[in-house]
C-alpha cells in the first residue's frame, strides 16, 4: 500500500503545489481544466471501444486517460479522470452522461420527497473504482494529482434540471420557492462532496478542486444566501487534510471574493474577467488560477502566444499564480497548440517576488503529518 503522505511529500517541491501555497519557485506552473479526453486522439481511440462510464469505472483505463495529457503536454499537474456527477450516479440517481450533451438525470429532484432518494456517499463501497484509479495514479505520476468534485450548487443544478441548462429556471424555482428543501438538498450534496474529496486525498491526491461551474448564474446576494454556506462547509471540512483547495466557477467575476471567503487556498478566474482585475478581487493570502480563453486555442499559435503573454503579464510574476485556461479545453482544440502553450509558459513565465507571508508558510510541506495521512 502506498503511503499518501509520502506521495504528497514527493511532489511538495514542485511548482504547482508551491504556487498553490504562495511559496517561491522557478517556473510558472500550468495545467488545463478538462485536459484529459476530448481533444486527444489517444483518448478517442480508447473511447472507440469503451463508453465514458466504462472508462471511469475501469481503473486501468481511467488512469491511462489521466496520464495521456501529462505525457503529451508536459503539464505540472494531473487531474483525475472522472466526472462531477460520478458520485450521484453511483448513488443510483439515474444519471447518464450523453456524449456531446453532458449529464442527464432520469428522475430529477423537484420535491421534498425526492430528497429521500439521495443517501450519503460511502466512497469505498460506492465508488471504489475512483479510489483504485487514484491509487494507480499516485504510484505512476511524476506530477501531483488533483482530486476533484462538483460543488453542491452545480451538482444540484443537474439533479434539479434533469440535465444541462441555460437559465437554471427549475433550480432557482426550488431555491426561491422552497428554501428549506433547497438547503436540505445542498446539505446532502455537501456531505457527498466532502466524503468524495476526503477519500481521494486519503488515497494520495495532492490537491483538490471544487468545480462550481455554474455558480455564475447567481448574483452575489443570492450566492451568499443559498450557496456559500454549503461550499464553505465543504472547504472547512477539508481544512485538516492540509492539501490546497482550489475553488472554480464560470462567469464568477462578481463572486470571486465570496468564493475565496468560502475557504479556498486558490480561486480560479474565468476568461471574462481580466486576470489582474480578478486578482484584485481575491484577498491576499489566497492564490489565483487562470485564465486564457479556451477558444483562443482554436486559432493560430501566434495569437495564442500573444494572449498567453498577456495573461502572464497580468499575473505580474506573483508566486501564487497557477496558469490555466479560463474554463475547460474545447474538444476541437489541436493538441499541438496546448503542447506549445505549456512550453511558452515554462519558458517565459517568470516568478518574481514572494507575496505577503501566509499563515501556513512555516508548516511542513504538502500536508505531511495531517489527519489524511493515517
Ligand atoms: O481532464 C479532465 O478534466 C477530465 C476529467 C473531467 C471530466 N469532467 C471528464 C468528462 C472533469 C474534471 C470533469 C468535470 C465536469 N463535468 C464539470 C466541471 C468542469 C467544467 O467544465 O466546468 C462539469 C460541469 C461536468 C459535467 C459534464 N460531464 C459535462 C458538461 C460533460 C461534457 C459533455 C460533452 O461531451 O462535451 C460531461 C461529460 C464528460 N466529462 C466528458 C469528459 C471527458 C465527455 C464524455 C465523452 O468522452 O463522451
Amino acid at each position: 500500500m502506498i503511503d499518501p503522505a509520502a506521495v504528497r511529500a514527493r511532489h511538495a517541491d514542485g511548482p504547482f503545489l508551491r504556487a498553490c501555497r504562495g511559496l517561491p519557485h522557478d517556473t510558472v506552473p500550468v495545467w488545463f481544466m478538462r485536459q484529459a479526453g476530448r481533444a486527444l486522439a489517444e483518448y478517442r481511440a480508447i473511447r472507440a471501444d469503451h463508453s465514458f462510464e466504462e472508462v471511469v469505472h475501469t481503473p486501468e483505463l481511467a488512469a491511462e486517460v489521466t496520464l495521456q495529457p501529462v505525457r503529451r503536454y508536459g503539464v505540472d499537474a494531473s487531474i483525475l479522470f472522472s466526472d462531477i456527477v460520478t458520485p450521484v450516479q453511483a448513488l443510483g440517481m439515474g444519471v447518464t452522461i450523453k456524449p456531446g450533451v453532458g449529464p442527464v438525470v432520469e428522475q430529477p429532484i423537484r420535491t421534498p420527497a425526492d430528497l429521500d432518494r439521495l443517501r450519503p456517499l460511502e466512497p469505498e463501497l460506492d465508488v471504489p473504482f475512483v479510489l483504485d484509479t487514484v491509487s494507480i495514479l499516485v504510484n505512476e505520476l511524476r506530477v501531483p494529482l488533483i482530486g476533484f468534485a462538483g460543488a453542491p450548487f452545480t451538482v444540484a443544478s443537474y439533479l434539479v434540471e434533469g440535465g444541462p441548462s441555460r437559465s437554471y429556471t427549475r433550480t432557482k424555482a426550488l431555491m426561491f420557492g422552497d428554501e428549506p428543501t433547497w438547503h436540505r438538498l445542498m446539505e446532502k450534496l455537501a456531505g457527498i462532496t466532502i466524503a468524495s474529496l476526503r477519500s481521494q486525498v486519503a488515497r494520495g491526491a495532492s490537491a483538490v478542486q471544487l468545480f462550481d461551474s455554474w455558480a455564475g448564474a447567481l448574483n452575489p446576494i443570492d450566492y451568499e444566501r443559498y450557496v456559500l454556506p454549503h461550499s464553505r462547509r465543504v472547504m472547512d471540512e477539508l481544512a485538516d487534510l492540509g492539501v490546497p483547495r482550489i475553488h472554480f466557477g464560470v462567469n464568477t467575476g462578481e463572486l470571486l471574493g465570496l468564493m475565496a471567503s468560502a475557504g479556498a487556498d486558490v480561486v480560479g478566474v474565468d476568461w471574462r474577467t481580466p486576470l489582474d482585475v480578478g486578482r484584485a478581487r481575491i484577498p491576499e493570502g489566497v492564490g489565483f488560477q487562470g485564465n486564457l480563453e479556451p477558444a483562443v486555442c482554436l486559432g493560430p499559435f501566434e495569437h495564442v502566444e500573444e494572449r498567453a503573454r498577456d495573461v502572464l503579464r497580468r499575473a505580474g510574476g506573483r508566486v501564487d499564480h497557477v496558469f490555466n485556461l479560463g474554463h475547460g479545453v474545447l474538444p476541437p482544440t489541436d493538441p499541438s497548440i496546448l503542447e506549445r502553450l505549456v512550453e511558452l509558459v515554462h519558458r517565459e513565465g517568470e516568478v518574481a517576488s514572494p507575496v505577503a507571508a501566509r499563515p501556513e508558510d512555516g508548516r511542513s510541506p504538502a500536508g505531511q503529518g495531517s489527519a489524511a495521512d493515517g
